[in-house]
């Protein structure tokens, strides 16, 4: 089919079957795809007054597919309209998908999306591998245009030693001089992985591609969606790695999230990390992006899922697969990255219930505290700092069999999540933990849920733990639990 006609025919589809699905079979503010599958975000930027996110999008299916860019728009990060989709694989070049990239606005004022276009070759083994390639378009926030002369980017222009077959997720920023960067994510044939930088004078011609650091085997595999930035005084590569292996309580997840904060030597383009972690500590996170507000804050975004997590997650028929997380805003702090939900969230925040010094041995529920879409924010410390407490449990999402769970025991400064009974039944992994160090078991953990997921904010964002949850949507308790004596304050806002 020729290119506009595969688009013309998904903004047709996606416009009637979205409007299937009654609002109140999704989440009330996460963004989740308008029909079918979702993956990474894509092109999180703010232009031309608004946000806008793409996403990587398979409309005819809650399993992933030839990938198409979706389209959502917010004045305020937390209410998305759905806008029609931006791209569909429809010329020679990404024929086999519109794979992830980013934006950013021109100084002729169009918006440019810069993106993997991917076509699929046969080795000569017989084996099929995807060449990627990077490519433009350019748009008004609403209709968008391939550009004439893409590729813009090729195997050709990476330094020696790079895999044509993991070249993609090109990530933009301008620099104070105007000129333009992006990071890609490279590979050797042997797929260790290595992140190239590119520079241009006009975000259309790119050169001077340099590598800025490779794996050597320690983080997983290939690394996919980086993205580069300073924020409090140092640099920041955030990226996620294909085939991790687990070291102490960090990367956990297979495909994982990594954080690397260290120095940046503009003249030789390389990146010396000096800290690692993991970006989020939960079950379903992956694939960051972030932005940089008018006001200058940097803001994350990450699909609130996992490769690892998908297949036949959700039994019940559904036509809509995959969420974005609460954007959330990071900061450096101690040499470590920290994560806030944004201050847009609280104008949606209402019924306030507070409560102060509970003392809590054994199992409490609280009055007015319940809910599926949540802002909850509780201290926890030993009653009595001679006898510290042994576990602190909340149970959420729970009523007749299913609940899910976030425990604390300070004597391991093990926080964990549980979602073993919220109603799955498929044996993929439903816990993780998490180190969160408590000199005397004093922990602060602010909790938002919303239907299908939930995400903590630890010690004022200094650990993340992110898990979806499918949970019949009568469970609306939450309870608390010690082991041990507890006194806990809360305050607790319903998001509407
Ligand atoms: C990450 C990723 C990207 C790729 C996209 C394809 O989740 O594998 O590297 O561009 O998904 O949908």
């Amino acid at each position: 089919m020729g290119s506009s006609g595969k688009l013309r025919e998904v903004r047709e589809y996606e416009e009637k079957m979205g409007a299937k699905i009654p609002m109140e079979k999704r989440p009330a503010f996460h963004l989740s795809s308008r029909i079918g599958w979702m993956n990474d975000p894509n092109g999180f930027s703010f232009y031309q007054g608004q946000y806008h996110l793409f996403y990587q999008y398979y409309p005819y299916n809650t399993v992933w597919g030839p990938c198409y860019w979706g389209h959502a728009v917010s004045k305020d990060l937390i209410h998305w309209e759905y806008l029609p989709a931006a791209l569909a694989p429809d010329e020679e070049y990404d024929k086999d998908g519109c794979f992830s990239g980013s934006a950013i606005e021109l100084e002729d004022g169009r918006q440019m999306l810069i993106y993997t276009g991917v076509v699929k070759k046969e080795m000569e083994d017989g084996s099929i591998r995807d060449l990627q390639q990077q490519c433009l378009a350019f748009g008004d926030g609403l209709n968008y245009r391939k550009y004439e002369n893409n590729p813009v980017l090729t195997f050709q222009d990476l330094p020696k030693g790079c895999s044509p077959y993991d070249f993609r997720d090109p990530k933009i920023w301008q620099e104070e001089d105007g000129t333009y960067r992006i990071v890609t994510c490279c590979a050797t044939p042997g797929r260790d992985a290595k992140i190239v930088l590119f520079q241009s004078k006009d975000g259309i011609h790119w050169e001077n591609g340099r590598q800025m650091i490779q794996n050597f085997d320690r983080f997983g595999k290939v690394w996919e969606c980086p993205d580069f930035f300073q924020i409090d005084g140092k640099w920041v590569l955030l990226t996620s790695p294909m085939d991790m292996l687990p070291e102490g309580f960090e990367y956990h997840n297979g495909n994982g999230t990594l954080c690397l904060i260290g120095e940046f030597d503009e003249e030789s383009g390389m990146f010396t990390p000096q800290h690692d972690q993991a970006i989020d500590y939960g079950i379903d996170f992956y694939a960051t992006q972030t932005l940089r507000t008018p006001d200058g804050r940097r803001i994350m975004i990450a699909w609130m899922q996992n490769w690892d997590t998908t297949p036949g997650y959700r039994l019940e028929p559904t036509s809509w697969f995959g969420q974005m997380t609460i954007p959330r805003e990071l900061s450096v702090r101690n040499g470590r990255l920290y994560q806030w939900p944004v201050k847009e969230l609280e104008q949606i925040r209402r019924n306030r219930v507070s409560y102060e010094n509970v003392y809590v041995n054994g199992e409490m529920e609280l009055d007015g505290i319940r809910g599926r879409c949540v802002d909850m924010q509780i201290e926890v410390r030993s009653a009595d700092p001679e006898h510290p407490y042994e576990k602190f449990v909340i149970r959420f999402a729970a009523g007749g069999r299913y609940y899910t769970m976030l425990s604390y025991h300070p004597r391991d400064c093990i926080m964990k999540i549980d979602r073993k009974f919220s109603g799955s039944r498929r044996a993929i992994i439903h816990q993780r933990r998490a180190e969160v160090p408590s000199r005397d078991g004093s922990v602060k953990i602010r909790l938002i849920l919303d239907r299908y997921s939930a995400e903590a904010f630890i010690n004022e964002g200094e650990q993340t733990i992110t898990a979806n949850l499918y949970t019949d949507m009568g469970a609306q308790r939450i309870t608390f639990n010690a082991l041990g004596a507890v006194s806990m304050n809360i305050v607790k806002y319903d998001l509407i």
